[in-house]
């Protein structure tokens, strides 16, 4: 080159380049900072122990083994406890906050700087060394819908679909059909993921934790996929049948916890069956008075908790047949009637059942006429009563839980069934009593129940004309149902 000027431009050229790359790279690093996101994570993976229990478990064992096979491996011990007596050979990270300690130290990210996370749990092996490895290709290698892979721990895994509908409180899981990818698996598992993706989890380590990492999933529609072929030598702890009993009964108060805090209240098809949590007679309703008609849940997006529509029914099922059993004539009134009109049930978001009864036929039914007097606890420990809002009686569930069916009674004048009081619900009207002659019998709530004949002409009458067919909540004033 002939110009040292050139060459001196040229220079300075390239070092403001340079400056000026440095300058963005540090300014994007503050603010990433300040909003908190994460320093980049290094190639690796971090295994995770967190299903073990602190009174019995082979975690030196599994330290060993890992640690030996691997010893690049980062391994983290995660627990709510300390193990007792303690094992001077093993770090735990205490994952429940300490109020003397900043509240970076129980939090996860401060400890995982790998890419990868590996949760491993209690008594297994890393035989032969490479099968994390293979796990880690799995995941690098799957469609890009599956964000966790799944190994065997001991036992071979099953694949399982998962459908987590949080309006309905509900997680069902079933075999999958062929070709169907998986949302979920049982059996015990080594699962592999993004340290990124466990960061998004709310609940990253709450336990159980292969279910409920996997319902986390499945809000977020992220797939699961077993590999094939990469078996991790287990030996289930604990291994005394006191110890196993100690883990059953810890494994359930932590199952309900974590249910509770995902907001998932029924459990259908893992390990067969149905498992309910909450919502019995001896818990308090799970929703507070009701104002305007609309229950605190619509407002979150969801519907009547699964157990408290089970409730309803029962009660609703208990009271038809102490009526009918007396002879009171009744039949559905209001949202119930409604309910059984579209599908033979409970509507959905309904929070309790009416029914409309004969006011002379009071005297038919001692539990009636003890709930005149005050309030009855019958044999099967529904509270019977007369509602202290009005001039109806109400049924509930328990002494603690205050769901109901609530019994209107009219009496027929001119032709016409009407009350004394009404609600004030543009629903709660008076209505010609040929609909009472003769009642019909439909199902309802998974029995049968008494309504008045041509019900259809009747809700048309109450409620408006597309009533049937348009569903919409209580109070549309409030809110609506298909305005979210
Ligand atoms: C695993 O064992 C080694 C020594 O055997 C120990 O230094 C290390 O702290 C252990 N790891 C954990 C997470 O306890
Ligand atoms: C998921 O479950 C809900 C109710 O439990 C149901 O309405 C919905 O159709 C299900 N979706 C799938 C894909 O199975």
């Amino acid at each position: 080159m002939r110009c040292p000027l050139c060459r001196i431009l040229i220079a300075v050229t390239l070092l403001c380049n340079a400056l000026l790359l440095y300058y963005t790279w540090h300014l994007q690093f503050r603010s990433n900072v300040r909003q908190g996101t994460l320093p980049a994570l290094a190639p690796g993976i971090t295994v995770i122990v967190r299903e073990f229990r602190t009174f019995e478990h082979g975690l030196s064992d599994l330290n060993q083994s890992f640690l030996r096979s691997r010893p690049s491996l980062h391994l983290l011990i995660a627990s709510d406890a300390l193990p007792y007596p303690p094992d001077p050979g093993l770090r735990i990270l205490k994952l429940h906050p300490s109020p003397d300690q900043p509240s970076f130290a129980s939090r996860l990210e401060s400890y995982i700087h790998t890419r990868l996370v590996a949760l491993v749990p209690d008594g297994t092996a890393l035989n032969p060394p490479d099968l994390l490895d293979r796990m880690a290709r799995g995941l690098r290698d799957a469609a890009p819908g599956i964000r966790i892979v799944a190994a065997a721990a001991g036992l071979p895994l099953q694949c399982l679909h998962l459908n987590v509908s949080l309006k309905e409180w509900t997680a069902s899981y079933r075999p999958t059909t062929t070709g169907e990818s998986c949302g979920a698996v049982s059996g015990t598992a080594v699962l592999l993921l993004r340290s990124r993706d466990l960061f998004e989890l709310p609940y990253p380590l709450a336990r159980p934790l292969q279910s409920a990492i996997f319902i986390q999933a499945s809000l977020r529609g992220w797939g699961v996929q077993i590999v094939e072929g990469v078996t991790f030598p287990r030996t289930p702890f604990p291994a005394t049948d006191h110890g196993r009993w100690k883990a059953d009964q810890a494994e359930r108060q932590e199952e309900a916890k974590t249910m509770r805090a995902l907001g998932v209240r029924l459990v259908r098809g893992l390990d067969g069956g149905e498992r309910w949590f909450g919502c019995s007679k001896e818990t308090p309703r799970c929703f507070g008075t009701v104002v305007g008609e609309t229950p605190e849940y619509l407002y979150e997006g969801r519907w009547t908790p699964p157990c408290c529509l089970r409730a309803l029914r029962a009660t609703a099922r208990h009271v038809i047949k102490v009526l009918e059993a007396n002879g009171v004539r009744y039949w559905l009134e209001g949202g119930s009637l409604l309910g059984a009109a579209r599908n033979a049930d409970i509507i959905p978001w309904d929070y309790d059942v009416d029914l409309g009864i004969y006011l002379e036929d009071v005297t038919l039914c001692a539990e009636l006429r003890g709930a005149q007097g005050g309030s009855l606890v019958d044999a099967d420990g529904y509270v019977w009563e007369r509602a202290v809002e009005g001039d109806f009686f109400r049924v509930q569930y328990s002494q603690t839980n205050h769901l109901h069916v609530d019994l209107w009674p009219f009496y027929p004048r001119d032709g016409v069934m009407t009350r004394d009081s009404w609600t004030g619900h543009p629903q709660d009207v008076e209505f010609p009593e040929r609909f009472l002659q003769p009642l019909q019998t439909v199902n309802f709530a998974g029995g049968t129940a008494q309504v008045p004949n041509n019900y259809h002409q009747l809700l048309r009458l109450k409620f408006g004309e597309k009533a049937i067919e348009e569903p919409e909540y209580p109070n549309p004033a409030l809110l609506r149902l298909r305005g979210r």
